[in-house]
């Protein structure tokens, strides 16, 4: 039998947004899956491993008989309260995705992994002015330093996040908006492709994956505001593309998911409306 009948997947990140869908499309695609967790959950189909990716705590373990990782977890304070603080413009914690990743680096290595796939994201380049995605880009390097066999797969930002932070905006009577492309994703999409980037034999950088439509961001913020029954303002704020290219503004280049913003929010009709996780944000964040 090969490797895909056989072969056991380590899933981080499991019970994210994307880490959720990723292991329910594994499960009902007959796979077998460990999901490394800080709290492991209780759903019997699922072999849970309790660990934390920021000290490695129970990661060799967590590795044992594992062919298949899947790096999905991640640390973004922007991610997990669901709205943008000043502090974001200038820093954030490397805990998870630079130091976790480099000890789920050289676990898997030990442990003889045949394929480490990282999620990444979309723009990301060494001029990137937030500090999440520098982190992000410093969490790439590792793996493409490392000596497994690698897939790097870049997504676009998710429609989760996307609502969370216009939804964060609904106080505001004007809301300015960089005029700049972007392609949000949903992550059912992007657990799919995931999943055809583990199976598939090629290794390195994947072509990313976006949603279907490429505009510019007003265009869905009014989309959200049309669906949603809200009536903003709209400022449109005309930027370079090399300083929206800083700002994670960009299109993804590649693979295009199947559902549209609109069919996303038409089908989410009650985004979070307090902070999206339920894990604690440190103290000096
Ligand atoms: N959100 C976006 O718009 C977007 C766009 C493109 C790419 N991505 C990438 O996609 C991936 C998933 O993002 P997401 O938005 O789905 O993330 P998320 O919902 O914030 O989930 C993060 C996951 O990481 C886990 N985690 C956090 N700290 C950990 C630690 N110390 N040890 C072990 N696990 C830990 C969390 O577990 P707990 O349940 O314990 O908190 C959770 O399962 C990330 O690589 C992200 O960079 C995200």
């Amino acid at each position: 039998m090969s490797n895909k009948e056989t072969g056991l997947t380590l899933v981080t990140g499991g019970t994210g947004h994307l880490g959720r869908d990723l292991v329910q499309q594994l499960l009902a695609a007959g796979r077998r899956v460990r999901v490394l967790a800080r709290q492991p959950g209780s759903d019997a189909r699922i072999d849970w491993a309790r660990g934390d990716l920021s000290n490695g705590d129970g990661l060799r373990d967590a590795l044992d008989g594992v062919t298949t990782v899947i790096n999905a977890a991640t640390f973004s304070p922007i991610a997990q309260r669901g709205y943008v603080r000043l502090i974001d413009l200038f820093r954030t914690p490397r805990a998870v995705d630079v130091d976790g990743t480099r000890h789920l680096l050289q676990e898997s290595e030990r442990a003889g992994v045949e394929h480490f796939v990282h999620v990444s994201i979309v723009g990301l380049d060494p001029k990137n002015s937030l500090p999440y995605n520098r982190v992000k880009l410093a969490g790439e390097n590792l793996v493409r330093q490392s000596d497994l066999p690698w897939s790097i797969v870049r997504a676009a930002p998710f429609h989760y996040l996307m609502a969370c932070l216009l939804r964060s905006m609904r106080w505001l009577p004007w809301w300015p908006l960089p005029n700049s492309v972007m392609q949000p994703v949903a992550t059912t999409d992007v657990a799919a492709y995931l999943i055809r980037c583990a199976d598939s034999p090629d290794r390195g950088m994947h072509d990313e994956i976006g949603g279907p439509e490429a505009k510019p961001f007003p265009v869905f913020a009014q989309q959200y505001l049309d669906i949603r029954g809200l009536r903003r303002r709209l400022i449109r704020l005309d930027i370079s593309e090399e300083k929206a290219r800083r700002m994670g503004f960009v299109a993804a280049n590649g693979c295009k998911g199947s559902v549209t913003w609109r069919d996303w929010l038409l089908g989410h009709a009650d985004e979070p409306k307090g902070k999206v996780r339920n894990t604690p944000i440190p103290p000096h964040m």
